[in-house]
């Protein structure tokens, strides 16, 4: 089969298109064949050495397609299944992947692979951010930065459909008017603006109960003045580098404020956990509450240019790689 292996971290140019064996799945593996590959932010940690991984490799977390055979010991699935996984194991770029059967999903009959690929990892974020990690109130106004972005434009949807008020951020007036167009409320350039300054202005001074981060470095400070008492920072990503250290006399100074520093890996570590998000994403697909915004398409082969796009911010919504 073909496969995207990188045998040294790296820029883009570590991607080599590469012919391998086709897995085997092992007891409790299904073998997945990829309809369509969803190409996350978190690839390029990966592939950058920012999240350290055992090299030579494959890359890519997360995929949709067929299951093509079962391992010993599965019970969950049968060839001919229509699945998605966003946990890995890495390796997602290629034709064919073996997974856990326990960390693969199936899909509904009115949820395409091509939308499962685009959306499980960065919708399921979106659940346990909203959902879990701090559960939005109708009413809330909250802070959601990257908001044009794969994860960012499922956000404001959802925060939508749960009753908030939206403030988004994006860089340049092109995503400015996608994230108003998904229902944001309020919008600011965070490349021209004073986020905090904006933030404050917006919410009548009070700022906002809880932030989601996934930008890192280049927002922290913004984010972190945008909290109202007691707020909460989500710090979820490291778009443009990983956010400083956060020292605790800071939050206290600041008004008693929260941090956490949450992964999705930690909120669907159960099947159950697993199921339930899926079911809930896939709830509010289904219903048009969310759509999911598929905004560029790449040949596997152009992983590279795919890499390329996501990091000179040349994207909007999620990138799929298909096979
Ligand atoms: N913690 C978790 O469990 C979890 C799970 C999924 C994703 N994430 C994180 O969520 C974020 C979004 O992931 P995604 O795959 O949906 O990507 P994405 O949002 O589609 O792409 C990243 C966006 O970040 C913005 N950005 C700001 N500064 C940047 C910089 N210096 N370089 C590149 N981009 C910059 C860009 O939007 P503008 O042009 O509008 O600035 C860019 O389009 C990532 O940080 C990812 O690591 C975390």
């Amino acid at each position: 089969m073909r496969a995207i292996r990188l045998s040294r971290t790296g820029g883009p140019e570590v991607l080599e298109l590469a012919e391998v064996d086709v897995p085997t799945p092992g007891p409790g593996q299904i073998l997945v064949r990829h309809t369509a590959i969803g190409v996350n932010f978190i690839d390029t940690y990966h592939r950058s050495g920012l999240y350290p991984i055992k090299l030579p490799s494959g890359l890519g977390m997360e995929a949709a397609g067929v299951v093509e055979a079962v391992g010993p010991d599965v019970g969950r699935f049968s060839k001919g299944d229509v699945v998605a996984y966003a946990s890995g194991p890495i390796g997602a770029y290629a034709e064919f992947n073996a997974v856990a059967a326990d960390r693969a999903v199936r899909l509904p009959q009115d949820v395409t692979p091509e939308v499962a690929a685009a959306a499980l990892l960065k919708g399921m974020t979106a659940e346990f951010l909203l959902r879990r990690c701090h559960a939005v109130q109708p009413g809330e106004t909250i802070l959601v930065h990257a908001a044009a972005g794969g994860v960012g434009s499922i956000l404001v949807q959802w925060a939508k459909a749960l009753g908030a008020t939206v403030i988004a951020t994006a860089g340049g007036a092109e995503k400015l008017e996608r994230a108003k167009a998904l229902g944001a409320d309020h919008v600011i350039d965070y490349r021209e603006a004073d986020v905090a300054a904006e933030v404050r202005r917006i919410t009548g001074g009070k700022g906002v109960p809880v932030a989601y981060d996934s930008v890192g470095a280049s927002t922290f400070e913004g984010t972190l003045a945008s909290l109202a008492r007691r707020g909460l920072f989500v710090s979820f990503g490291n778009a443009s580098g990983p956010a400083p250290p956060v020292e605790p006399g800071r939050l206290s100074r600041m008004g008693s404020l929260y941090f956490t520093r949450p992964t999705l890996f930690d909120y669907v570590a159960t099947t159950e956990e697993l199921d339930a998000s899926a079911a809930a994403l896939f709830d509010v697909i289904g219903s048009g509450k969310v759509r999911v915004d598929i905004g560029q398409t790449f040949p596997l082969s152009e992983a590279r240019a795919a890499h390329e796009a996501l990091e000179a911010r040349a994207t909007v919504g999620a990138s799929l790689l298909i096979p």
